[in-house]
C-alpha cells in the first residue's frame, strides 16, 4: 500500500455518494474509478470525479491494484464481488446486508481470511446518535443487566424505495426483514451484547401485493422517498413483488436476552423506536434524527407513566448523510485501512445479523416455526475476533 490510498467504487446508485466521502486527495485518499454498467450512473460519477475512470467490470480494479473498493451495488451482487476482490488481496467496504444468504456471508469471510483483503461492513447505524447514546448508557450500567430489547420500525417511504425495484424481488434481496432489518438486528445484537440463537417470525404482503400497476420489464422506475400517500396508490411497482411489507420477528440471543423487531412499510411516518430493558431500568428513544430525537432513561420506580423519565438526552443536530453517520463510518473505514483496527463495526456481527434475518425469513414463510440460527465456523470466529 503506497502513501496515497487508491480506491474504487462498485455501483453508483442511491448509495453511490458514500465512496465520494472518502475522496480526500489532500489527506492521501483518492477515488480513482467506478464500475457500474449503467451509463447515466457513469456520467454522474464522471461529472463529480472528472479525473477518475469508469468501467463496467469491477475486476478491472484487480489489474489496477487498487488498495480498496466500496461495494455499493445491489445486495445479490455483494457475495461474488466482495469475495473476488478479497481473494485478490483488495480491501473492501461492503454495504449492508453483507449478502443475501448466510452461506454467502461465510464465503466472503473465507475469502478475506485466505486472500488477505481486509473486510469492513458498513453498518452505519452503529454511528447514529440515538444508538450511540443507548450503547453508552448500557455500557455504563445505567439499566443493570440487559434482559430484553424491542424495536418498532416505521418505514413511510417503503413503497417508493423498495417496491419499485430489485428490493421487491426475493431472488435479489431474500426479503425486507433481512434487507432493511439487517441494520436493526445488528443494533439489537450490539446493544444486548449477544447474537440471535433462535428466531421466529410472521410476515405478510399486506398492501402492495394487490397493486396491479406494474412496470413493464423494460421500464425502471426508481423514485425513492417521493412520499406517495396513501400507500395503496403507489404506481409502477417492480414486475416481481414477492417480499413482505410487514414483518414481526422474535429473537432469543445466545446470552439469554429476548428481543423483538417489528417492521412496517406502509406507515405514515419514518423512524425507529428502540427500548432496552435491564434489571435496573429501561431506555428508549423517541424520534431518531439528530436535532429531533431524545433518549430517555427510567431507573427509578414510577407507578404510572413518567414522560421524561429520570434522565434525558437530546440528540444534537448533525449534518451529513444519515445524520452524520455516513461521514463517521467512512472515516472509520479509512482508519481501518491504515491501522487494521475498527472501533465500532465488525464483520462477524454483520454476518450474524444476516444469519438471523435469513432464519427469520425462513420462519415467516414456513408458518412461524422457531428456526436455529447457524453458528459461525470457529476458525472464522477466531480469525476475525
Ligand atoms: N447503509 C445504509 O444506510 C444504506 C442505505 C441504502 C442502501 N444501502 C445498501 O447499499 C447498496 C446499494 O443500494 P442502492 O439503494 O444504492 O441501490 P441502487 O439500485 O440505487 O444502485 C445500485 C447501483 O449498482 C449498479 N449495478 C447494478 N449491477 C451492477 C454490476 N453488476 N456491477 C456494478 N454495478 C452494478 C446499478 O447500475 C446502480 O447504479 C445495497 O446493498 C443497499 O442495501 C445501504
Amino acid at each position: 500500500m503506497g502513501d496515497t490510498l487508491r480506491i474504487g467504487a462498485i455501483g453508483y446508485g442511491l448509495r453511490g455518494g458514500l465512496s465520494g466521502l472518502a475522496h480526500k486527495p489532500d489527506e492521501g485518499v483518492e477515488l480513482v474509478g467506478l464500475a457500474d454498467p449503467n451509463e447515466s450512473a457513469q456520467a454522474a460519477f464522471l461529472e463529480k470525479f472528472p479525473n477518475a475512470s469508469v468501467t463496467v467490470d469491477y475486476r478491472d480494479f484487480i489489474a489496477q491494484k487498487l488498495d480498496a473498493v466500496f461495494v455499493t451495488s445491489p445486495d445479490w451482487l455483494h457475495e461474488e464481488q466482495a469475495s473476488t476482490l478479497l481473494s485478490a488481496g483488495i480491501s473492501v467496504y461492503l454495504e449492508k446486508p453483507m449478502a443475501i444468504t448466510t452461506e454467502g456471508c461465510d464465503r466472503i469471510l473465507w475469502a478475506s481470511k485466505t486472500g488477505g483483503g481486509k473486510l469492513f461492513v458498513g453498518h452505519n447505524m452503529r454511528h447514529f446518535g440515538v444508538v450511540q447514546k443507548m450503547k453508552e448508557w448500557i455500557d455504563e450500567g445505567k439499566i443493570g443487566e440487559v434482559k430484553a430489547a424491542w424495536c418498532r420500525h416505521f418505514v413511510s417511504y417503503g413503497g417508493d424505495a423498495y417496491f419499485r425495484d430489485w428490493h421487491a424481488d426475493r431472488s435479489k434481496s431474500t426479503g425486507l426483514l433481512l434487507q432493511k432489518g439487517a441494520h436493526d438486528i445488528d443494533v439489537i445484537h450490539w446493544l444486548c451484547s449477544g447474537y440471535s440463537k433462535t428466531v421466529t417470525a410472521f410476515g405478510d404482503l399486506a398492501v402492495y401485493g394487490n397493486n396491479p400497476d406494474r412496470q413493464t420489464p423494460e421500464e425502471y422506475i426508481k423514485v425513492a422517498f417521493r412520499g406517495t400517500w396513501p400507500p395503496a396508490s403507489l404506481d409502477k411497482l417492480n414486475p416481481v413483488v414477492d417480499v413482505e411489507d410487514v414483518n414481526m420477528m422474535l429473537m432469543k440471543l445466545d446470552n439469554g436476552v429476548l428481543a423483538s423487531y417489528q417492521q412496517c412499510h406502509f406507515t405514515p411516518d419514518a423512524w425507529r423506536n428502540y427500548t432496552v430493558i435491564g434489571t435496573e431500568g429501561r431506555i428508549e428513544n423517541i424520534g431518531d434524527a439528530p436535532g429531533n430525537s431524545v433518549v430517555r432513561l427510567w431507573n427509578q420506580n414510577h407507578q404510572k407513566y413518567a414522560e421524561h423519565g429520570d434522565l434525558e438526552f437530546e440528540v444534537p443536530k448533525a449534518t451529513g448523510g444519515h445524520g452524520g453517520a455516513d461521514e463517521h463510518i467512512v472515516a472509520e473505514f479509512i482508519e481501518f485501512l491504515r491501522t487494521g483496527t475498527t472501533s465500532v463495526t465488525s464483520p462477524i456481527a454483520a454476518r450474524q445479523s444476516v444469519a438471523a434475518g435469513v432464519a427469520a425469513t425462513y420462519s415467516l414463510r414456513n408458518g412461524g416455526q422457531p428456526v436455529a440460527v447457524p453458528g459461525l465456523d470457529p476458525e472464522l470466529a477466531k480469525h476475525f475476533a
